[in-house]
C-alpha cells in the first residue's frame, strides 16, 4: 500500500484521491431561488440520504479550491430555505455537466442547458422535467465545515414531496430498479451508468434468519 497523511497533501490531491476512492456518488442536480425569485440549478455529487424519518437527504455546496468563493445555490439556500432534488439518469446527464459551469450570479441554467422548468406543488423552486424522480425539499440546517478553500457545506435537506416518473413503479407501486437509468459521478471526469448488466441483487441475510 502507498500511505498519504492528509495533512501533508494539497487540498486538490486530497480532492482527487477522495473522488475517485469514494465512488460512484449519486448526483443531485439542485434547483433554488435567491430572495428576488431568480432560479439557479447545479449538479452535486457530495450527497445521499441520511434519514427515513424524517427524510433528509445531505448535499454539500464547497468553497471553491481556487479562490475560496462559495457556490450560488449555497447563497440561495441561506436566503429562501427551500430546494428540489432532482435525480439524473442517462438521459439529462449531458446537460447535467453543462449546468454546472460557472455561470453568472442570477443566469438561470435551466434556459442555458435546455431542460424544462415544472411547478412544484410547495415550494417556489421550480423542478426539473425531465428528471425522473424530484423531491420537493425544506432546508432544515447548514453546517459549515470549514472557511478555506475545499470545505464542504452540509445543507440539511427534508424530503416534503416525493415525485416518480410513472414507468419507475410497478402496478402495486414498486419501484422498478432497472427503470431509474442512474449514473454516478466518480473521479476526474468519469461517471457510471446502472445498467441492467451491471445490477445485481443479494438478498439481506436477516431475511434469510428470519425465514429459517
Ligand atoms: C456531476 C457533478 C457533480 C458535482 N458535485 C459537486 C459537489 O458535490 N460539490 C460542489 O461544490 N460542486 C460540485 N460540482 C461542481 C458544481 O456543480 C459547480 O461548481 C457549479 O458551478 C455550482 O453552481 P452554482 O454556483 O450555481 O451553485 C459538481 C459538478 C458536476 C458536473
Amino acid at each position: 500500500m502507498k500511505s498519504f497523511e492528509t495533512n501533508e497533501m494539497s487540498t486538490a490531491q486530497v480532492h482527487s484521491y477522495l473522488l475517485h476512492a469514494i465512488a460512484p456518488r449519486p448526483i443531485a442536480l439542485v434547483s433554488t431561488i435567491d430572495k428576488d425569485g431568480r432560479v439557479n440549478l447545479s449538479p452535486f455529487s457530495f450527497f445521499n440520504l441520511f434519514s427515513a424519518n424524517p427524510p433528509v437527504c445531505i448535499f454539500s455546496p464547497s468553497r471553491r479550491i481556487r479562490d475560496n468563493t462559495t457556490k450560488h445555490t449555497l447563497e440561495n439556500v441561506q436566503e429562501v430555505a427551500e430546494c428540489v432534488i432532482n435525480i439524473v439518469d442517462h438521459k439529462i446527464v449531458y446537460k447535467v455537466n453543462q449546468a454546472s459551469a460557472e455561470y453568472p450570479k442570477g443566469v438561470n441554467e435551466f434556459h442555458e442547458v435546455g431542460l424544462t422548468e415544472l411547478a412544484s406543488l410547495h415550494i417556489k423552486p421550480p423542478r426539473v422535467a425531465e428528471s425522473p424522480v424530484q423531491l420537493e425539499c425544506i432546508i432544515k440546517q447548514i453546517i459549515p465545515l470549514g472557511d478555506g478553500p475545499g470545505a464542504g457545506n452540509l445543507v440539511l435537506a427534508e424530503i416534503k414531496t416525493i415525485h416518480f416518473r410513472e414507468d419507475l413503479l410497478d402496478e402495486a407501486g414498486k419501484p422498478i430498479q432497472a427503470n431509474f437509468d442512474h449514473v454516478a459521478r466518480l473521479g476526474g471526469d468519469w461517471y457510471s451508468r446502472v445498467t441492467t448488466q451491471s445490477l445485481f441483487a443479494l438478498p439481506k441475510p436477516i431475511e434469510k434468519l428470519l425465514n429459517t
